[in-house]
């Protein structure tokens, strides 16, 4: 059976609504939190996620961590690669996946991929994978995105219903989950490597003040970023990395 979820009008930001449900009693897991709009929706490292009202997906999933945080950093990048191939499966051309969390259509950013993790006194350890989907975006909206972006309803083959895709991205990412869960990332480097949009391409790593070159040799078991330079392959981390093209 389907793991409940409940649909607000306007909220802050969705991942902070599972956030304090969490607090008050214990979730299921794949419990989730659908949006309308938000008002202070969040990307990584404090950007913003412009999330008007109208016609785009906006929801946070609950999915409680057994073996701890440690194992987190692949959850981003399995719910990704769920995306692509749903995105593919209707019908759309084009689709791939950047590291560590965002999903694009013919290079332009679709969706958005925020996973707070939290942990308790007691050690128990949980996550809140935030996702948003530009399914119509108003162009007078979009305009204030200071990057190349799309929505599905312009890259669809053939119109589909807001709820149609709803309860198909959200099983996706609820099957994604699951079998991360069972069998880490391996279930996911084959496609990860079909939609990584820098494979064996030349990236650079921004990291605050600090710019590296390489070429990008997609990812390792645990979902680090590898690149290659002179030096040899190296690992990169989450948190503070953005990969960008040379
Ligand atoms: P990186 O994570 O590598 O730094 P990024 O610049 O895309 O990549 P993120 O934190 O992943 O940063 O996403 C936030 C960014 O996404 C915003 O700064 C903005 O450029 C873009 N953005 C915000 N809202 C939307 C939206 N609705 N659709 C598409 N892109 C958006
Ligand atoms: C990114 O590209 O950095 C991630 C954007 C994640 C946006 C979604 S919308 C639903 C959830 N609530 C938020 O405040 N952020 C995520």
């Amino acid at each position: 059976q389907s793991p409940g979820f409940e649909v607000k009008s306007v909220v802050d930001s969705s991942n902070d609504r599972v956030k304090e449900l969490a607090k008050e009693g214990p979730l299921e897991a794949g419990f989730s939190i659908f949006a309308e709009a938000q008002t202070a929706g969040r990307g990584r490292r404090g950007k913003k996620w412009i999330s008007p009202f109208g016609n785009n997906l906006y929801f946070s999933v609950y999915w409680p961590l057994d073996d701890g945080i440690h194992g987190a950093m692949g959850l981003s990048l399995a719910a990704g690669v769920a995306l692509a191939e749903c995105f593919t499966d209707l019908g759309i051309e084009g689709v791939s996946v950047k590291w560590p969390n965002d999903v694009y259509i013919s290079g332009k950013k679709v969706t958005g991929i925020l996973v707070d993790l939290e942990t308790s006194p007691e050690g128990a350890a949980h996550s809140i994978i935030g996702i948003g989907i530009n399914l119509t975006m108003p162009e007078h909206v979009g305009a204030s995105i200071d990057q190349a972006w799309t929505d599905l309803n312009s890259e669809l083959p053939e119109p589909r219903s807001r709820n149609h895709i709803a309860a198909r991205v959200r099983a996706s990412v609820l099957s994604a989950l699951q079998q991360y869960e069972q069998h880490g990332l391996a279930a996911f480097q084959q496609s990860w490597r079909r939609y990584d949009c820098f494979l064996d391409k030349p990236v650079k790593l921004i990291m605050g003040q600090r710019i590296c070159l390489g070429t990008c040799r997609g990812i390792d078991e645990n979902g680090a970023l590898l690149v290659e330079d002179e030096q040899g392959v190296r690992r990169y981390f989450g948190g503070e990395v953005s990969l960008r093209a040379q």
